[in-house]
């Protein structure tokens, strides 16, 4: 067997990207402005990155260049010294829900290999299934809800009415929504944040099991990284919903009948992850102000080595303010 002696743990670096993120954006909550939360995180990932010794490029960032002023795709970031990664950001993950005060925004950041993650190009839609280590060998993206739902019952030793099932609130899940129900399984039903669930549904202590139903592309890479590394399936195909996003796929010759999974999402297990709360909510406390500071709680996750770590942290205004770009207090 050969024996390899520890490497660095990016994640853990990672953490303070996605920290800094959140303090800045936790100012935003509730005032109803979700682009003046998000331009907050995005600023201040922005300088925290230059921190951080990688060649990193942006595969899933905040969009296009021209659209957005920074983290745009493609952009690279970093100090220039170190390996070479794609990275995929989401300063904030449900802007509307920072925007409304509503729980569950998290900020999140994943860093693997570089050529490692899947580019969605003009893709912003895909079905997801995702399911704990447990379940992971019994489900299938073309069977029938029902059976899907039963198997996972079965392989978590559990019955249908115990299993929680989430789907974002919209009205493309009408169908999906009822066959959920007719089987029995329950539901939770939000507005946004489907990393987020996809987080709970693969760890086997939040009150989530399964994750179901077409959401962001982007959201779906940076879902994989996190299960790359907890563990658990991700079961995904492209599934355009708007117009001009099917008309740029044809023209991109991109196939909406494969079924991907974690693995073709994210191609190697050398990779980092980390979130940090910003609204909180059952899963992740969210950034709490204390007058002369914040405290926060992120989750930093290790693929290699499948280390999954809970990180509090309790930052001061006045020493962090001495040497600090980002204006946190
Ligand atoms: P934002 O972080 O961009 O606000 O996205 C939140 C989100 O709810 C994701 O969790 C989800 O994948 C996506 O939006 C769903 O897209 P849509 O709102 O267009 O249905």
């Amino acid at each position: 067997m050969v024996m390899e002696a520890p490497e660095r743990n990016l994640a853990m670096d990672l953490c303070r990207i996605t920290e800094a993120a959140a303090l800045a954006s936790a100012r935003w909550l509730g005032r109803g402005n979700k682009e003046a939360g998000d331009q907050a995180a995005v600023d201040a990932m922005r300088l925290s990155f230059n921190s951080l010794n990688i060649k990193g490029k942006i595969v899933i960032g905040e969009g296009e260049k021209d659209k957005a002023p920074m983290l745009f795709n493609g952009e690279t970031v970093g100090s220039g010294q170190g390996p070479e990664v794609d990275v995929a950001v989401d300063p904030v993950e449900g802007t509307n829900l920072l925007a409304f005060g509503r729980p569950n925004a998290i900020s999140v950041v994943g860093v693997a290999p570089a050529g490692a993650m899947f580019d969605p190009g003009p893709s912003f839609y895909m079905q997801k299934l995702v399911v704990p280590v447990m379940a992971k060998d019994v489900v299938d993206l073309d069977a029938p809800t029902e059976i899907n739902l039963r198997y996972v019952a079965k392989a978590l030793g559990k019955d249908l009415d115990d299993l929680v099932v989430f789907v974002l609130d919209r009205p493309r899940h009408k169908d999906l929504i009822e066959e959920i129900r007719k089987v029995g399984a329950r539901i939770q039903l939000h507005s946004d944040g489907d990393v987020n669930r996809s987080l709970m549904a693969v760890d086997p202590c939040s009150p989530v099991d399964v994750m179901m139903g077409t959401g962001g592309t982007p959201e779906g890479v940076i879902s994989a990284c996190a299960i790359r590394g907890i563990g658990g399936r991700m079961l995904c195909r492209l599934n355009p919903q708007l117009e001009k996003e099917k008309k740029a796929m044809e023209e991109a010759g991109m196939d909406t009948s494969v079924i991907l999974t974690e693995r073709d999402l994210v191609k190697n297990n050398n990779v980092f992850f980390a979130a940090t709360g910003i609204t909180g909510g059952e899963f992740m406390p969210g950034v709490k102000f204390t007058g002369a500071g914040a405290e926060t709680r992120s989750l930093v996750i290790r693929g290699k080595t499948g280390t999954v770590r809970t990180i509090e942290a309790r930052h001061q205004w006045k020493k962090l303010m001495r040497i600090s770009a980002v204006k946190y207090d």
